[in-house]
């Protein structure tokens, strides 16, 4: 007998869709984000009668909706209007102007740019779009290197409007002036959501996810709970959802049952609350920034921990990054003789976001 030799053509599925349990996956409706959605749309408004639109910067944690609201919103205006061209840029890999530049050349479809110099680029990129109106939007605009794409936007593009998102709403303080008093942004919260507001997205998406009738009710709300239990990212309760769906389909009994998702959610749960629980306070809040900004030097991220009201001293945060370094929650690397000298290199232990699963 081999492994595969109980599968059979009558071994129904109970995934409909899977990929609808993709991080990117863009639904029809985004529930609970109407306010976010109407007030995006009102500053993109401006451009459907060719005058400039409105900027603004989205904030809030990690896994709230920003990024799929936007998507939605670019995604409708596509089908309104063939005269804003739409341009996402999620600044975690195009982190430079010259990437930002290329991208947006290959966004246009522009492709001769092999040689050409980033102001060259914009210099084209001015001339194509000045012939329409654009909406950019800089995702994770926070990892961005330099900002210079910023201001030359602003100067040269006329008719657009500028959606930048990140987690810190302290972002926007230590913008350039010359770019903050050009750019001029409205600022959006996203707030977390609550328990019963995960549990209707969990639901929603899983009526795209998996066939009809076949997750039982209580499932999604052991679910939500896990998820806000864990911070609150929604990217967690789909990824355990899918966990529990596959637990589900091995063991054969055709619908998700709570010991399922107790048995995906156990997984997850020693990997993070149990440990986290036993942290103190004040690493704890440390530790929610690591899990926000990893990838960043100890100097910024003790600059963004006082920022967002943190005050401890240097010596006495570094001493708390060194605990969190010890067991494992984090990794600190020492970086010797960089062009700044020697600094710390804080990230998660595994630089892998849940996005990436
Ligand atoms: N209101 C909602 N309706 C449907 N799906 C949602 C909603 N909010 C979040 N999601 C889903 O949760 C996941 C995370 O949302 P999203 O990517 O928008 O988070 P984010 O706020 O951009 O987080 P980050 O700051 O980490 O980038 C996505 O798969 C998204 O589809
Ligand atoms: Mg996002």
């Amino acid at each position: 007998m081999g492994f595969f030799s109980n599968i059979s053509g009558e071994q129904r599925s109970i995934f409909a869709n899977e990929l609808a349990l993709d991080y990117n996956f863009v639904p029809k409706l985004i529930p609970f984000r109407d306010m976010q959605q109407k007030y995006i749309a009102s500053c993109i408004k401006p451009l459907f009668s060719n005058r400039n639109g409105k900027n603004i910067v989205l904030f809030g944690p990690p896994g709230v909706g920003k990024t799929v609201a936007t998507r939605h919103i670019l995604n409708e205006m596509e089908e309104e209007s063939d005269d804003i061209v739409p341009v996402y840029i999620n600044c975690w890999n195009k982190n430079t102007s010259y990437k930002v530049a290329i991208e947006i050349c290959d966004i246009l479809d522009y492709k001769f740019t092999q040689n050409k110099k980033t102001e060259e680029l914009f210099a084209i990129i001015k001339n194509l779009l000045n012939r329409k109106s654009a909406v950019f939007v800089f995702d994770e605009i926070d990892k961005a290197e330099d900002y210079d794409f910023l201001y030359t936007l602003l100067e040269d593009i006329y008719r657009k409007t500028i959606i930048l998102i990140t987690n810190y709403k302290s972002w926007v303080a230590e913008l350039d002036d010359r770019i903050k008093s050009r750019l001029v942004p409205e600022l959006l919260e996203f707030r977390a959501y609550n328990r019963e507001e995960i549990n209707g997205i969990l639901k929603e998406r899983a009526g795209y996810a998996f066939i009809p009738q076949c997750v039982e009710e209580p499932v999604f709300d052991f679910v939500a709970k896990r998820t806000i239990d864990m911070g609150g990212d929604v990217r967690t309760g789909i990824y355990m959802l899918r966990e529990a769906g596959m637990i589900a389909e091995e063991s054969g009994q055709g619908c998700v049952m709570i010991g399922h998702a107790e048995k995906a959610t156990s997984k997850m749960v020693d990997f993070s609350i149990k440990k986290t629980e036993e942290l103190d306070d004040e690493t704890q809040k440390i530790f929610t920034l690591v899990k926000m900004k990893s990838g960043g030097k100890i100097g910024e991220l003790f600059k963004l921990y006082q920022d967002e009201g943190g005050n401890l001293s240097y010596k006495s945060f570094q001493r708390k990054i060194a605990k969190l370094d010890e067991n494992k929650f984090i990794s600190a690397e020492k970086i010797m003789g960089g062009s700044e000298g020697t600094t710390t290199m804080i990230s998660l232990p595994q630089e892998k976001k849940l996005t990436e699963f």
